[in-house]
């Protein structure tokens, strides 16, 4: 049966797995982002706690956009499975470095789909992931501009609270 809906897509079947893969990576970062607003709540960074609890949900609505894409094109979307993530981290530096590190990572698996779709003449979706690319060039923005603040105004501790409104405006 599965095989049957499969044959009598109009987008490429590659291109459908990998983004199944890529729910699973949006899933994650939701989750990281959650652990990390938890760190952030703990710690007394109010801002970033609530910047942290919006990047969740925006990584949430990212992977429903790409669920809805494959199910809306007679593809099958799965639910991903929920990851242990980590909820150590060193300092709100710490924070902010391996947010961006998530962001790098996740761009760069987004940029191989979209080359995939690039030479599976997957044109749709090469269009649906465009806003992708967009969208993850913003998020390195911003994780880039927060370790930039700490690290360049970051050595006394009592600035990390300064610091910390200042995520208000991202
Ligand atoms: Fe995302």
């Amino acid at each position: 049966m599965e095989n049957i809906i499969r044959e009598n897509l109009s987008i490429n079947i590659k291109v459908i797995d990998l983004l199944n893969e890529q729910i699973g990576r949006e899933s994650r970062a939701s989750s990281v982002y959650l652990a990390m607003a938890s760190w952030c709540d703990q710690n007394g960074y109010d801002f970033s706690a609530a910047f942290f609890y919006n990047q969740s949900n925006e990584e949430r609505e990212h992977m429903l956009k790409i669920f809805k894409y494959i199910n809306d094109n007679g593809g099958i979307a799965y639910s991903p499975e929920i990851p242990k993530v980590n909820h150590e981290y060193e300092s709100i530096l710490d924070i902010y470095k391996t947010a961006l590190q998530e962001e790098i990572g996740i761009s760069k698996e987004i940029h191989k789909i979209f080359l995939t779709c690039r030479k599976e003449n997957d044109v749709a979706s090469e269009l649906f992931l465009q806003w992708f690319v967009n969208e993850q060039q913003e998020e390195e923005q911003k994780m880039r501009h927060a370790v930039k603040i700490y690290e360049l105004h970051g050595e006394d501790v009592e600035n990390h609270y300064l610091l910390d409104k200042r995520m208000s405006r991202s």
